[in-house]
């Protein structure tokens, strides 16, 4: 177990605020947000469309900075860095798998992955030899040599999480990858992202609209009103992440509540079948 008293998070968020300016209109996006993760928590992040998940994995990732607020990354005040600094950071620290996972189309799966090893300069052999390895992680050793058109959806989607692991980062943020895969598939990728998590200790927040999926996370909150707040109240698995005022909070948005009474009633139906 964490130890929230002497364990500096990985991320810690305090007090987050993100405006847009948009035609003379303020779109207030996130509002006081207060979060923590630990090294190698696997973290689900749920909410309506709109409500702000993407711009919150941006600004964890530290793609955009918050409009007011501080984030700590391992301690720092990773914000205070030059914008070198932050890319350095990024390319180190952070892995990047998005929804539509943007491998290059005219290269092969192995190629792909290991792609920011050359971009870096590493030895050819050496990358290749890497990215082989990770292929194999994923569940991908016999299609090396396939470019992106020759591979289904969800390998695709597994090769951009090999990819994103190339350069061994410590925090792995991922924006719906499974949002155009079925259900099946994307279980699959969400099992293989717990077995990196367990293996490489890498920490993990997947933003995912699916409950069925999010379920199969440790670590499951919502962005509600700007916040982050649990999905199940009273969740003792998020002590000391989340501000011991919301760990009680209940959904504030209609959007919300719809979403967690999906969750509630897939789980008393999985829990028939178990018992039946
Ligand atoms: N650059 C921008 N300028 C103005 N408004 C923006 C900008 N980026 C995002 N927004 C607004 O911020 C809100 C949150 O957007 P965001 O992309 O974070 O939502 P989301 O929760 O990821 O939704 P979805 O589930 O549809 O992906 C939206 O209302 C969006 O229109
Ligand atoms: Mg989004």
């Amino acid at each position: 177990m964490t130890d929230f008293t002497t364990e500096t998070p990985l991320i810690d968020m305090r007090g987050i605020f993100k405006r847009f300016d948009h035609r003379g209109d303020r779109v207030s996006v996130l509002r006081n947000l207060d979060f923590r993760i630990f090294p190698g928590d696997q973290v689900a992040i749920m909410g309506p469309s709109g409500a702000g998940k993407s711009t919150l994995l941006q600004l964890m990732g530290t793609l955009d900075a918050p409009t007011q607020g501080k984030m700590l990354f391992d301690g720092e005040d990773i914000f205070a860095r030059s914008s070198a600094g932050l890319a350095r950071f990024r390319n180190d620290q952070i892995g990047f798998v998005f929804q539509f996972h943007h491998l290059l189309p005219e290269f092969t799966a192995l190629e792909n992955v290991m792609m920011p090893g050359l971009i870096g300069r590493m030895n050819r052999a050496e990358a290749s030899k890497r990215a082989e390895k990770l292929l194999g992680d994923v569940g991908l050793g016999h299609r090396l040599n396939h470019q992106p058109g020759e591979l289904s959806g969800g390998e695709q989607q597994r090769v951009a999480v090999a990819r994103a692991l190339f350069k061994k980062p410590r925090l792995l943020l991922a924006d719906e990858p499974t949002g155009n895969l079925d259900l099946r598939t994307g279980a699959g990728i969400h099992a293989i992202l717990r077995e990196l998590n367990e293996t490489t200790g890498v920490t993990i927040v997947v933003v995912t609209h699916d409950p069925r999926l999010a379920q199969t996370m440790p670590l499951r909150v919502l962005v509600d009103d700007g916040q982050l707040i649990p999905q199940t109240p009273g969740d003792p698995r998020l002590r000391g992440r989340i501000p011991e005022e919301l760990m009680e909070c209940e959904p504030r948005q209609a959007g919300q509540r719809r979403l967690v009474e999906a969750v509630e009633d897939q789980v008393a139906a999985e829990q028939r079948a178990v018992n039946e």
